[in-house]
């Protein structure tokens, strides 16, 4: 599918009769879906925002005029991939977690030697053997089924892992979801698995979607997450979805010792098993089923993206427990990514938050894997040097999973004769400001910071993005218009909107009603959490995981500010501590220094400061109060009953914070056998000082084992 042309846009919507009008709907929301697909879908968008607001907002005037042709599935409807607002917010009670990926032999190799190091018993003995479960990665959607007293109470997407949104009418119309748990079912029990079509359901459905006149997904998985993802369920029922159960979030009584044993419970309950899945112990054994199911793939019926390997038994997956957003004990095994060749027409430079300059890659468009790519990243100047891309090359390209597609190499056979290599430019396409390449990076820059355009709308963007300030009402689309239109310069200028509300109910699109729902958006995010606001800053490198740490060691933003001001003097004890916090490196920090330390950036601190009440960082309330939460600890010596990773890794998801060295801000040092000078360093400073044990007593006294 290439970008579908369109016979009327010339004509004005008031000038559109009756008798052209379904046609003029019609090209328009095959446009608008189009466009959806490339931006949330492909992650290439091929237009700018402003064009595509422009052909949404004349659907919406279009379909305003002819209120009789306005259909349920008009792209008007929803907004994006995403749904329109008719989905209920649910919080996950235990937070659904994505997989670490691999895709050599050699990664897999490395999740393995990982967990076997974590694990002292198999670090020290590596003969013993150790069980991981195989199970098929099915490319559908996650879903959460909340079982109380055996009866189906709700179901809900996996949205960001921590919030989804209710689905659970729509669930209901699955005929592999039992309703009603059999009596040996936990009182409380949430099942986890996929929802998905089967590849003939697919097609067979696409094929009366297109006879219809509906939509028409691009691959199962889309077909799948459309599906579920109506507002009306009926819709949901008609369509052929199915459900495998393979994970759990709460229960009220454990399911079993192993993974094995939880999939069986499940299947006695009715639940449909994505097999086979066997037990497999060692590398070769992993690579054989691998190798052996990449043989069956085509023959599945469905689709699968990869394997899954989970250490089978459940108490080592807690002792194992997670970083950042993934699992320790499990890793996702991907297939390689399909291939396929095109002309590349052009290349394009984005510019990023940053100023960073990417090179884009606009490719004739072309069916990759089930998904339409007209673009792909060419990553920065290295690469393409590397790799000797020029227009008009033809290119193979790949798509892996939800990966922006890539190009592999070029087809020298395929080079036309009059190609030149390609150069960066030296001025910004956005604002003409001079190009440079940092030292030691494969990046140029634009030098014009926020006076380029570019680089001031994304970081706005950012500034509002979802685990920032997520304001409901203001997504990317409505900060790029306000600041087209001058009513926003910096982000301090969102909170002043409100004196721009005439201004803005009088834009297209804009109402009364809109802009009252938008000013009230903002003002509900007046109060936020110290850790949202580090993120929503936009310094270089730091990411939310690690804005949450930083909110946390630092507690308030006056500390916060306080201690970046002082950091800067690598002397200072400050810049000693930032540098300890585990997940903080050196060059992060110092980015982080730099960036509190720069005028403009207090400035536009100072003036959110005015406009906001930050809050202080509230440690997550399951871990408060226990023994170690918030203490500073410092392992030495050699521990028996741990490795010093899982050690650390235990200390830290009790809420301590674990550091190399012993100062007289540590509060327990626990020391192994053969402690040396940190021992000694402890007891001169009036460290309290444990044993292994004591350790391992204080994790089980805060519930921890
Ligand atoms: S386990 C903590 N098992 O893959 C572990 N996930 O890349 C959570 N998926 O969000 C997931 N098949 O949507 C697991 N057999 C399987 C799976 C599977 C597909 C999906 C799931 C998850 C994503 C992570």
């Amino acid at each position: 599918m290439t970008a579908p042309t369109l016979k009327f846009i010339d004509t004005p919507v008031d000038q559109i009769d009756a008798e052209t009008a379904p046609e003029a709907i019609a090209e328009l929301r095959t446009a608008v879906a189009y466009h959806n697909e490339r931006y949330h879908g492909a992650d290439a968008p091929e237009i700018s925002d402003a064009e595509y607001d422009g052909l949404f907002r004349r659907l919406q005037g279009l379909e305003t005029r002819f209120p009789e042709l306005l259909t349920e599935d008009s792209p008007s409807q929803k907004v994006g991939s995403a749904p329109s607002s008719g989905f209920r917010k649910l919080r996950h009670t235990v937070p659904m977690l994505s997989l670490g990926n691999a895709f050599t032999r050699e990664d897999v190799e490395d999740f393995l030697s990982g967990v076997r190091n974590f694990l002292h018993e198999w670090r020290s003995d590596p003969t013993l053997r150790l069980e991981f479960v195989a199970e098929l990665k099915i490319d559908g959607l996650s879903c959460n089924l909340r079982y109380e007293h055996r009866k189906l109470v709700q179901a809900a997407t996996r949205g960001d892992g921590e919030t989804g949104e209710d689905v659970t009418a729509n669930v209901r119309t699955i005929t592999d979801i039992p309703h009603q748990l059999p009596d040996d079912a936990p009182d409380v029990i949430e099942i986890r698995g996929e929802v998905y079509m089967t590849d003939a359901d697919f097609q067979a459905m696409n094929a009366r979607q297109q006879e219809m006149g509906g939509k028409v997904f691009a691959n199962p998985r889309n077909a799948a997450a459309g599906s579920l993802r109506q507002l009306d369920p009926a819709i949901t029922a008609s369509r052929p979805l199915r459900f495998f159960g393979y994970a759990w979030g709460e229960t009220s009584a454990p399911l079993g010792k192993t993974q094995t044993d939880c999939r069986k419970r499940l299947k006695s309950w009715g639940f449909k098993l994505n097999e086979p899945s066997p037990l497999v112990g060692s590398l070769d054994e992993m690579m054989a089923f691998y190798q052996d199911i990449q043989v069956k793939r085509p023959d599945l019926g469905f689709s699968i993206d990869g394997l899954v390997y989970k250490v089978d038994r459940l108490d080592l997956q807690q002792r194992l427990g997670f970083v950042a957003r993934a699992p320790r004990w499990a890793i996702a095994h991907k297939f390689p990514p399909e291939q396929t060749m095109t002309r590349l027409e052009d290349i394009d430079i984005q510019v990023g938050r940053t100023g960073k300059l990417t090179p884009v890659a606009h490719l004739k468009p072309i069916n990759v894997g089930g998904v339409m790519v007209g673009r792909a990243t060419l990553h920065n100047e290295d690469y393409i040097k590397a790799k000797d891309i020029r227009i008009g090359d033809m290119v193979v390209i790949q798509r892996a999973g939800d990966v922006i597609p890539q190009v592999v190499e070029i087809v020298a056979r395929e080079r036309p004769a009059d190609t030149k290599a390609y150069e960066m430019p030296d001025k910004c396409p956005i604002c003409g400001s001079a190009t440079m390449r940092r030292e030691g990076e494969a990046a140029w820059y634009c030098t014009g910071g926020l006076v380029c355009p570019a680089q001031a709308v994304e970081h706005l963007k950012h500034f509002v993005a979802r685990d920032a300030f997520d304001i409901e009402g203001l997504g990317a689309k409505s900060i790029a218009e306000f600041f087209e239109a001058g009513l926003i310069k910096g982000p301090g200028d969102i909170f002043r909107l409100k004196d721009h509300a005439h201004a803005i109910q009088a834009r297209d699109g804009w109402g009364p009603q809109s802009t009252q729902k938008l000013l009230d958006g903002i003002d509900a995010r007046r109060r936020i959490g110290l850790d949202r606001f580090i993120l929503a800053l936009g310094i270089p490198q730091i990411g939310r995981e690690t804005a949450r740490l930083l909110a946390r060691h630092y507690g308030s933003l006056a500390k916060f500010r306080e201690e970046m001001a002082l950091a800067q003097d690598p002397e200072h004890e400050a810049w000693a501590h930032l540098v300890a916090i585990n997940g903080i490196g050196e060059s992060m920090a110092l980015d982080l220094v730099k960036f509190m330390a720069e005028a403009h950036n207090t400035t536009v601190i100072d003036d959110l400061a005015h406009e906001l009440d930050v809050q202080d960082f509230i440690a997550p309330k399951a871990k408060s109060g226990t023994p170690l939460d918030g203490k500073t600890l410092v392992f030495t010596g050699t521990l028996t009953a741990m490795t010093r990773h899982e050690a650390k890794a235990r200390a830290e998801s009790a809420g301590a914070k674990v550091t190399g060295s012993v100062s007289a801000k540590t509060d327990y040092l626990v020391a192994g056998a053969d402690a040396g000078s940190k021992a000694t360093k402890a007891a001169a400073l009036g460290v309290t000082v444990m044993s292994e044990q004591e350790f391992i007593d204080m994790l089980a006294g805060q519930g921890e084992t």
